[in-house]
């Protein structure tokens, strides 16, 4: 209910768990599955510096409106903005929010579910001695099989929704702060091995020398969607998040050490990607089976690859775990909140409504891949609908919001709450909010539907 007092929320207990569990969100499936393979699909090291470029201007900016309408507010994504603009449209800003989360879990899941077969592929030593043609088949089997994929999509779906049903100080807070470290361990060993495989060179080439004429408006539409995916933006997981942040937690540091992870463990899965791509002579532009494809081809070749490659999988898949805990939060918050129903029973409709169209997703990659829409089927369209349209709109909304409505009094009072930020950082903060991050989302729009080219 929308009138809640302030008291009666759950709230996150530390400063360290505040990080954890925004940084678990924000670190997942984007960071480690969907960036090697859309870099690789739009050309390498142009797209990851156009990536880098609006995750400075635009996410930045746009994650630290977020926590400061969330804090201020109490609310969830959707009564954030009735509480602090009554009467306003601005509220709508956050249906698209719970629309955008409602895609973006149905599709996640199902790459989740790859995750949790490939443990027990992993358990099975099921890579062992395969060539790569081999092991892109394997992959290419399990994703098309009816049955087997939409399973372990909805074991994971299950065990978010137990997640959240816990609760934000026991559920999503205790989960998120212990793995995560442990990946960044893993991926350190992956990348290793990475660039010392015989033909490495071209890898981390292909990642790292731009060659800026090959970027297309899709691809640079798709970095500035991915930023926002990969950070968690857009659509309110982190003004829900930051409705449960306290007072005297620093916003400023929390956005800069989660903008920095984020952006360091995704750097690390392409360093760890990439090579092995080129080694084992798999197209980098092979999509969404890319890291399924090329990582089981670098754990056979190295020492403890069969340990490694088991935590590895179970890692992601807490990663994924941890991402998508704050997605169906957000629907969850907003059926909470709004329609006045229990945290269970908000959750339990949450998830099955999501786990319906997850399972279109997964069946899209066998059965149903006749059914296209735009050329895209309808895995790929919650993915390119949510990633590259809800989001940077949502972003662009969130950004007008503070830069204009809010307003750089209140943003000040918000923020120096728990720590403080100088008269010329809140300046230029205020300049990207009001100006930059709406105009450059507006142009990269433009310039994909073709109504500005340059
Ligand atoms: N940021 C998450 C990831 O990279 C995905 C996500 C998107 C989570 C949007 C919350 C909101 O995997």
């Amino acid at each position: 209910m929308s009138n809640l007092p302030s008291g009666n929320r759950d709230s996150f207990s530390s400063k360290f768990g505040v990080i954890a569990a925004a940084a678990g969100s924000a670190v997942g499936l984007g960071n480690i599955w969907k960036f090697p393979y859309i870099a690789g699909v739009y050309g390498g090291a142009a797209f990851l510096f156009v990536y880098l470029a609006f995750i400075l201007a635009i996410g930045l900016p746009v994650m630290l409106s977020e926590l400061v309408i969330g804090r201020s507010s109490q609310r969830n994504a959707f009564g954030a903005f009735k509480v602090l603009a009554p009467g306003t449209p601005w509220r709508y800003v956050g249906i698209l929010g719970v629309a955008a989360a409602f895609l973006i879990l149905s599709f996640y899941g199902v790459v989740a579910g790859w995750s949790l077969q490939y443990i027990s592929l992993s358990i099975q030593d099921g890579f062992h001695s395969k060539s790569p043609d081999e092991i892109t088949s394997l992959f290419n089997t399990l994703i098309e099989s009816p049955i087997r994929p939409v399973i372990l999509q909805l074991i994971f779906m299950v065990l978010s929704a137990g997640i959240v049903i816990i609760g934000i100080k026991k559920g999503i807070e205790k989960y998120t702060k212990i793995l995560m470290p442990l990946l960044v361990v893993i991926l350190i060993f992956l990348c290793i091995k990475s660039v010392t495989l015989d033909g490495a060179k071209a890898g981390l080439e292909f990642l790292f020398k731009p060659d800026f004429s090959k970027l297309s408006a899709d691809g640079i539409l798709s970095a500035l969607g991915h930023a926002f995916f990969t950070l968690s933006l857009g659509m309110g997981t982190l003004i829900t998040y930051g409705s449960y942040i306290k007072k005297d937690n620093n916003l400023v540091n929390t956005v800069i050490n989660v903008t920095v992870a984020d952006t360091v463990i995704a750097i690390l899965a392409g360093v760890a990607i990439f090579p092995a791509v080129f080694a084992f002579g798999i197209a980098p532009s092979e999509g969404p089976g890319l890291i399924f494809i090329t990582l089981p081809n670098v754990f056979h070749q190295m020492p403890g690859g069969y340990i490694f490659s088991i935590l590895f999988f179970i890692l992601l898949s807490v990663a994924a775990l941890t991402s998508s805990i704050s997605i169906l939060e957000v629907v969850v918050a907003y059926f909470k909140e709004e329609f006045n129903l229990g945290r269970k029973a908000s959750t339990i409709l949450a998830t099955i409504l999501i786990s319906i169209l997850g399972v279109l997703c997964s069946l899209s990659m066998g059965v149903l891949s006749p059914y296209e829409f735009f050329g895209l089927n309808i895995f790929d369209l919650m993915d390119w609908i949510s990633a590259n349209l809800l989001l940077p709109i949502g972003g662009m909304f969130i950004a007008l919001f503070v830069g204009w409505y809010f307003g750089r009094k209140k943003v000040q009072a918000e923020v120096a709450q728990g720590g403080t930020m100088s008269g010329a950082f809140l300046s230029i903060f205020m300049f990207l909010v009001k100006f930059i991050a709406p105009i450059a989302i507006a142009i990269v729009m433009l310039n994909k539907i073709g109504l500005l080219t340059f």
